[in-house]
């Protein structure tokens, strides 16, 4: 008892997370105060989703410091599977990831997996897949990357590069470590075992692009983390350096409890909802950390930790000065949770109509980013 119940893995992530646990469980380690002043030093700058711990731990981030200073290259990685529409929650690494690649310099290397969703969804067909693909690619490409520094692949279209890079990974990938890190068992068809190959692919790249060994971070939210342990036990073994990873926590969703997901109605808002919908969702859902009455509001005050509109302030609002002085005042019983929530539905309409806009002009673009075989 007093355990919180909760579950990350690729494929599933619910309940009241526990990072500290899962920092300790995964073996990787926190983002601490001497890194990030390393990342101020070296970019003047420090992203308030470092600052607010939404971004929280790593594996060899420092190395990858150290590399930069160095003047040495090292790439980004990141990706998407293309299983439906796109979220905010899906958007927080993308935005965090157009940063680095800002600060440092950094090409990208963007995987949009679409075998993944074929082998591990019943009904997904690739005719949906490659729908859901280049849907979310509008997206992808409207977070800002440098079209000169990114490049965007689907797996089923850039499998010659990868193929070789994968069955290296295969070959020093046993079952048993498979079963054991990934919970698959013997009732698991054989792409599913097959495709963390394809999800290190990417990782090692960097260092067959640039024909000399080259360090890749790959920032995520830390439910990916379990494929590169693979990717970094298989690296030495097979002449590549090892990734580094930079973890987020999950967006969450609407009502309590676990991450914003795109298969349980009312818990996302996507990219494409419009200002009534946002408005709707986040009236309507939106977990509340306030008081049965305004007078007992009033007097004992809200709690903000617990409350889902604050909660993607953390995530939307850039302003400091201003979230504290909402976090105070929600605090206190000063401001009341409609008002709270008003705020929050304005911060994510600006975000959105801004994302919107930039979303439509991509559609021009999507081949000015694209690599194929
Ligand atoms: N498996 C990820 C998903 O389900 C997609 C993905 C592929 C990815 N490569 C990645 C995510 C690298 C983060 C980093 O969406």
């Amino acid at each position: 008892m007093g355990f919180r119940d909760f579950t990350v893995t690729p494929w599933d992530v619910k309940g009241d997370i526990d990072y500290e646990k899962l920092t300790k469980d995964f073996g990787v380690k926190h983002l601490d105060d001497k890194t990030l002043q390393n990342v101020q030093k070296q970019t003047g700058d420090l992203h308030y989703f470092l600052k607010r711990k939404i971004f929280f731990s790593h594996m060899y981030f420092d190395e990858i410091l150290d590399e930069a200073k160095k003047g040495n290259k090292f790439y980004l990685y990141t990706g998407r599977a293309p299983s439906g529409p796109v979220h905010l929650g899906h958007l927080i690494p993308w935005i965090f990831t157009k940063w680095l690649q800002d600060k440092f310099g950094a090409t990208l290397l963007f995987q949009i997996p679409d075998e993944e969703k074929f082998l591990f969804k019943d009904n997904l067909t690739f005719n949906d897949t490659n729908r859901w693909a280049y849907e979310n690619i509008l997206d992808i490409i409207a977070v800002g990357f440098d079209q000169k520094k990114t490049k965007i692949f689907l797996d089923t279209e850039y499998a010659g590069h990868m193929y070789k890079t994968a069955c290296m990974v295969a070959k020093k990938t046993t079952m048993s470590k498979l079963k054991s890190l990934f919970g698959l068992n013997d009732s698991n068809n054989v792409g599913e075992f097959f495709y963390t190959c394809m999800q290190s692919v990417p990782a090692f790249l960097p260092t067959i692009m640039e024909d000399k060994p080259t360090r890749c971070l790959i920032p995520c939210a830390i439910d990916q983390d379990v494929h590169f342990r693979l990717t970094r036990d298989v690296a030495t073994q097979i002449g590549f350096p090892k990734p580094a990873t930079i973890l987020s926590r999950f967006l969450p969703s609407l009502t309590e409890g676990g991450k914003m997901s795109s298969s349980i109605e009312n818990t996302a808002i996507f990219t494409t909802d419009d200002e009534k919908v946002v408005k709707n969702k986040i009236m309507k859902y939106a977990f509340s950390g306030g008081r049965e009455s305004v007078e007992d509001h009033r007097q004992k005050g809200g709690v903000p930790e617990a409350d889902v509109s604050y909660q993607y302030l953390t995530y939307f609002m850039e302003d400091s000065n201003k979230l504290k002085k909402i976090y105070e005042d929600y605090k206190s019983g000063k401001m009341l949770t409609g008002e709270l929530k008003q705020i929050t539905v304005e911060v994510i309409n600006k975000f959105l109509s801004d994302h919107q806009e930039k979303r439509e002009k991509a559609k021009n673009k999507i081949e000015d980013f694209m690599v194929h075989d």
